[in-house]
């Protein structure tokens, strides 16, 4: 299955308006990441951005009018309608959202979209009160009717100096919901569980124990799963990163609020999963007062936390229920034996260690030990790309 935009047939519509510089920005990235990318602009959107910049970043003819024969895109564009993915607008004007809504067909753009039978995002960018008007509201409101994705636009001051909703959310935002529109639903309807990042096990109140984990793998499991379909509750230790817009987020601290957190939610849940670096100690006490360095020769007493997901799996039902392993020596051993202890559907080994997997790094290794005794050896490869392949092994334990 494909989870990025390579090789993918898409169409850029692009509208007249201040964010279509925005545009050449996505298609940058579109192609980037190898995407096919043809586009398609209204006469206005050339007052902003010249075609040429599209035809020079796509490497091919823009399409801007459907009446110059001797332009090969004109001719094409019911073959480019049939041929697409997927069609971004970005920016799409009130004008292009009413003649989507109202099926006119009076310009390039809008004849070109009543020949599209593909998934459309649709990307609104206008002034904050002509967004709120009535008229554009009912249009949009049409537009999901007819199965189009619209991206909500962010929120701030805009380029006509209102303050207000209006403005085109950032290409990267834009290049992860039309992934989203080009991912397979298959875990439509599942509703999934995911723990991320570390935990924190306070010594007093200026310190605490804590490991190197930054939540990455959890969070790019949470985008996947949300982009296939999925529900997800993300609960996460502290971290850096932005969650992913679609998840419930519960942010918890400590190991003991990680294990009340995922207790209380377990049984709402189909999947379980727990990238999570819980804390596998914590001071038995917990100082009320800063310590002061002069207690020199200062020891802390350690108490073991709570296993969550050992508790996990003693629980239990029909839930698929995956788990971690960091392990710097004897994966085998060492992940079979927690598999089996824990009452692991799988579990994800990492060795631990390299700055190319594991805690903090964008690319991770894996070996991927199943309840039936088999094993996986994936090598290096992006969080993001591990994050699918794992879903890919969930998606066939899922009951029908
Ligand atoms: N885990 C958990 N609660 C804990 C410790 C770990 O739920 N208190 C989970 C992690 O989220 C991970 C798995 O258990 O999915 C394995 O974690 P890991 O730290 O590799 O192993 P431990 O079971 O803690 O065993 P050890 O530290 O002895 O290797």
């Amino acid at each position: 299955m494909t989870y990025t935009v390579q090789g993918r047939h898409l169409v850029l519509g692009v509208c007249g308006g201040i964010a279509a510089y925005k545009s050449v920005e996505l298609l940058r990235l579109l192609m980037k990441e190898n995407a096919s990318v043809r586009v398609v602009m209204t006469a206005n959107a050339a007052h902003f951005v010249g075609p040429m910049t599209f035809e020079a970043l796509s490497r091919k003819t823009v399409c801007r009018t459907l009446f110059e024969t001797s332009d090969e895109a004109a001719v094409q564009h019911i073959h480019w309608a049939q041929e697409a993915e997927a069609v971004v607008i970005a920016p799409a004007t009130a004008n292009m959202i009413g003649k989507l809504a109202g099926g006119i067909a009076d310009d390039a753009l809008s004849t070109f979209m009543l020949a599209v039978a593909c998934p459309v995002l649709v990307c609104p960018a206008m002034n904050t009160h002509m967004y709120e008007s009535k008229a554009v509201q009912r249009n949009l409101q049409r537009l999901k009717e007819y199965g189009y994705a619209v991206l909500e636009p962010g929120a701030g001051e805009l380029a006509c100096g209102t303050t207000g909703p209006g403005r085109l959310p950032e290409p990267a935002i834009i290049f992860d919901a039309l992934l989203d529109l080009l991912a397979p639903k298959d875990f439509s309807g599942r509703r999934v569980l995911i723990t991320a990042g570390p935990t924190r096990e306070a010594i007093d109140p200026v310190r605490f124990i804590t490991n190197p984990s930054s939540g990455k793998m959890g969070y790019a499991i949470a985008r996947a799963a949300l982009m296939r379909g999925a529900q997800v509750t993300l609960v996460s230790g502290p971290s850096a990163l932005t969650p992913p817009l679609n998840a419930r987020v519960l942010q918890v601290t400590s190991a003991s609020e990680m294990a009340a957190a995922v207790l209380a939610e377990m049984d709402r849940h189909d999947i379980v999963i727990k990238t999570a670096a819980v804390a596998d100690f914590r001071p038995a006490s917990v100082s009320d007062l800063k310590i002061k360095k002069e207690q020199a020769g200062l020891s802390i007493q350690l108490e073991r936390t709570q296993d969550i997901l050992k508790a996990v799996g003693e629980r239990k039902q029909n839930q698929i229920l995956v788990g971690f392993a960091a392990e710097t020596h004897d994966m085998d051993a060492f992940a079979t034996e927690k598999l089996k202890a824990k009452n692991l559907d799988m579990i994800v080994g990492n060795i631990v260690g390299g700055a190319d997997a594991g805690f903090n790094a964008d690319t991770n290794r894996a070996i991927v030990y199943f309840k039936n005794g088999t094993r996986e050896q994936v090598d290096l490869m992006a969080k993001t790309d591990l994050a699918h392949l794992l879903l890919d092994r969930i998606a066939v334990m899922i009951p029908a």
